[in-house]
């Protein structure tokens, strides 16, 4: 199948390399072109010269921003006629700018699946990502076997938009723990306790997780190389704050580290790995 990516970053990279892999035929678009010049895929010029080339298009952009110009802005994919075409989402946004690109898509003549993922960046290079899914019972099922080649599960959890919602509630509790884990270790660091002995009780206390495993590592050799970015996480909470505010919902301790995160960010911190909460003066 012809598949074109627009948004060749950590993920959107890594899903080109795993569906050329399957023998899929990948061309990419990107807004910095020289970011994607290595990368070994024939770039297009455009986002709608992407979609005239192809059958299915993942989007895998930053931010609600960037989705809007990439599918409804100037040579945006919604400019050429979409009949017979899939397009994807994975650009973490919420459930309102995916339901908006969904029914751009559908005037254009295509189908569209929400898909937002979870992984990170060694998920996505090992072609083990865990997507959530959003659409119509046949959009999901052709997505399927595509999603399948660059991850290891698809979760449907109904129209576009319910998947929207399971990702930020997921990241919210990502960010929180990660909080709740540089607290913890900045306290057994600061009193001296012998660091390898910590590790070893942490693992078999009740608040393991895949999380801890991820990046108490990291948090030992403070190395704060970008697998999710700063940025993005602090993107991903203020949209799980609005979406919680919008549906009544109170989320004090997730207002309270976005506020952490947006530190972070203001102090420079944003291109790095959002364990770099750590860094945060
Ligand atoms: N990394 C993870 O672990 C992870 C996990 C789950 C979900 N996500 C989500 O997946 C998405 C991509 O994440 P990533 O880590 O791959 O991000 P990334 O490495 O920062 O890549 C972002 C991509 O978006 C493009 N972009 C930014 N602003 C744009 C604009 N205005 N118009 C067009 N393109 C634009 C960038 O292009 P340039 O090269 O020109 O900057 C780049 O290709 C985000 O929504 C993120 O929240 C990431």
């Amino acid at each position: 199948m012809k598949i074109g990516i627009v948004g060749l970053g950590i993920i959107g990279s890594r899903m080109a390399a795993n569906w050329r892999k399957a023998g899929h035929e990948v061309v990419g678009w990107n807004r910095t072109r020289e970011h994607a010049a290595e990368l070994g895929i024939p770039l297009c010029d455009t986002p709608r010269a992407l979609a005239e080339r192809c059958e299915a298009i993942m989007v895998v952009v930053s931010d609600p921003a960037a989705l809007d110009a990439v599918v409804s802005g100037a040579d945006g994919l919604t400019t050429t006629p979409l009949a017979n075409k899939l397009v994807l989402n994975a650009t973490t946004v919420d459930a309102a700018a995916n339901q908006y690109t969904g029914a751009a898509v559908a005037a254009a003549g295509g189908r569209f699946v929400e898909t937002p993922f979870t992984g990170s960046k060694d998920g996505a290079e090992s072609g083990k990502l865990v997507f959530y899914a959003g659409g119509d019972v046949e959009a999901v099922r052709q997505a399927e076997p595509l999603l399948l080649q660059t991850g290891a599960r698809v979760f449907h959890f109904g129209p576009v938009g319910s998947a929207s919602d399971v990702k930020l509630a997921m990241n919210l509790m990502i960010a929180n723990i990660m909080q709740s884990m540089v607290e913890a270790f900045d306290l057994v660091n600061a009193s001296g306790v012998d660091l390898d002995a910590f590790a070893e009780a942490y693992k078999v206390n009740a608040s393991w997780c895949g999380l801890s495993a991820m990046k108490l590592p990291k948090l030992r050799e403070r190395d704060f190389s970008p697998h999710f970015s700063v940025k993005h996480m602090t993107k991903d909470m203020g949209l799980a704050v609005q979406r919680a505010a919008k549906l009544g919902v109170p989320v004090p301790h997730t207002c309270h580290v976005h506020a952490l995160l947006q530190q972070a960010l203001q102090q420079g911190l944003g291109d790095l790995d959002f364990s770099a909460l750590s860094a945060r003066k």
